[in-house]
C-alpha cells in the first residue's frame, strides 16, 4: 500500500506525475482555497502533506492527523506551520531553500526601481489619459544608481539583492544577527552596520527578515521615523515584518518618500489605506513567482514528501531528530 498524502493547492502536472509514482495522492487540482475545516478533514487520514503558505499547520490540526509524518512546505519560509507540534509527534517539517533566491532578488529590485522610478504611478497616469506632453518636473522620481542600499537581513536572498547593486554603483550597508565576515563581504562591498546607522543613513531600507516574534514590526512607526524623509522601504519578506497601519500613516505623512510591498500584514486582505496612496507599489505575493522557480519549488517539495514517506532523510528538514 502507498502512503496517503493531500497536495494543498494546484501543482504543475509534472509534479504530480512525480508524486503519484511512490504515493497516493490527493490533490486540489481546483485550487479551491481549503478552509481550516476542509483541510483538517482531508488530511485526517493522511500520512503526509504537501501545503503552501496559505495553509495554517497549527497543533490543533497536527493533533486531528493521528497518520501525519511529514509536512513539506512549498515556500522556503515556514512560519504558517507550528514546528514545535510537529517535532513533538516526531513529523518531519521541510522547506524550499536556494531554488527562489535569485528570483526573489529580481522582484525585489523590480519593486525598488519601480517605486524609485514611480512607475505604477506613471503609468495609471498614462491609462488614464493624463499626458497631455512632456514637461520638465514630470513625475520626479529618485535615483537608484550611486544611491546607499541597507539590507535588513544578509542570508542567501540579501547577497544576491547586493550583487546586483553592484552594477548601480550602490553602497551597501547590512544588518544582519551577526556580522558575514570579509570572505563574503569583500566580493558584495557590503558593509556592516548597527540597525539605527542603517535606518538613519540608507536610500533604501530592504527587508530580508523571516517572520518571527522576533522580526514581528521590525518596522513600526519608531524605525520609519529614524529613516531619511526620502527613502524607500521595501519588503518582499513577510507581512507582519512592517506594522502596516504605521507604514500607510508613515506615507501618507512623508514621514519617508515611498514603499515597494509584496507582502501583507493580513493577506490576502490589504489594507484599504494603501490603496488610497500614490506613493506605494503593491505586488501579490508574486517575489518567487516564474514558471520556473515555482516549478523548482513544487519539485523540490514533492522530493521532500517522497523521501519523508519513503524511510530516507528528506534534503530540506527543517526540524533535524
Ligand atoms: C517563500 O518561499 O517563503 C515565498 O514567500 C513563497 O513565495
Amino acid at each position: 500500500m502507498k502512503p496517503k498524502v493531500l497536495v494543498t493547492r494546484e501543482v504543475f502536472d509534472e509534479v504530480l506525475a512525480y508524486l503519484q509514482e511512490a504515493l497516493e495522492v490527493e490533490s486540489n487540482q481546483d485550487d479551491l482555497a481549503l478552509s481550516s475545516e476542509e483541510l483538517r478533514r482531508r488530511l485526517s487520514d493522511k500520512d503526509g502533506v504537501m501545503c503552501a503558505l496559505t495553509d495554517r499547520i497549527d497543533a490543533g490540526l497536527v493533533a486531528a492527523c493521528p497518520r501525519l509524518k511529514a509536512v513539506c512546505n512549498i515556500a522556503v519560509g515556514y512560519n504558517n506551520i507550528d514546528v514545535a507540534a510537529c517535532s513533538a509527534r516526531d513529523i518531519v517539517v521541510t522547506n524550499t531553500p536556494g531554488v527562489l533566491d535569485e528570483t526573489t532578488a529580481d522582484l525585489v529590485w523590480a519593486l525598488m526601481l519601480a517605486t524609485a522610478r514611480r512607475l505604477t504611478e506613471a503609468e495609471a497616469y498614462l491609462r488614464n489619459g493624463q499626458w497631455t506632453g512632456w514637461y520638465l518636473k514630470q513625475i520626479l522620481g529618485t535615483d537608484v544608481h550611486h544611491a546607499t542600499l541597507g539590507i535588513v537581513g544578509m542570508g542567501r536572498i540579501g547577497q544576491m539583492i547586493a550583487r546586483r547593486a553592484l552594477g548601480f554603483e550602490m553602497e551597501v550597508i547590512y544588518h544582519n544577527r551577526s556580522p558575514l565576515g570579509p570572505a563574503i563581504e569583500a566580493p558584495l562591498k557590503a558593509r556592516y552596520v548597527g540597525m539605527d546607522e542603517l535606518l538613519a543613513r540608507a536610500d533604501f531600507v530592504v527587508l530580508q527578515v523571516p517572520y518571527s516574534s522576533a522580526t514581528r514590526h521590525l518596522i513600526g512607526a519608531a524605525e520609519l521615523a529614524r529613516m531619511k524623509s526620502s527613502a524607500i522601504l521595501i519588503n518582499a519578506a513577510r507581512g507582519g515584518v512592517v506594522d502596516d497601519a504605521a507604514l500607510i500613516d508613515a506615507l501618507g505623512r512623508g514621514v519617508i518618500r515611498a514603499a515597494g510591498l509584496d507582502v501583507f500584514e493580513n493577506e490576502p486582505k490589504l489594507d484599504p489605506g494603501f490603496l488610497a496612496l500614490k506613493n506605494v507599489v503593491l505586488a501579490p505575493h508574486i517575489g518567487s513567482s516564474t514558471r520556473v522557480t515555482r516549478l523548482a519549488m513544487a519539485m523540490t517539495a514533492a522530493r521532500n514528501l517522497v523521501a519523508a514517506m519513503t524511510g530516507e532523510i528528506p534534503p530540506n528538514r527543517v526540524n533535524p531528530k
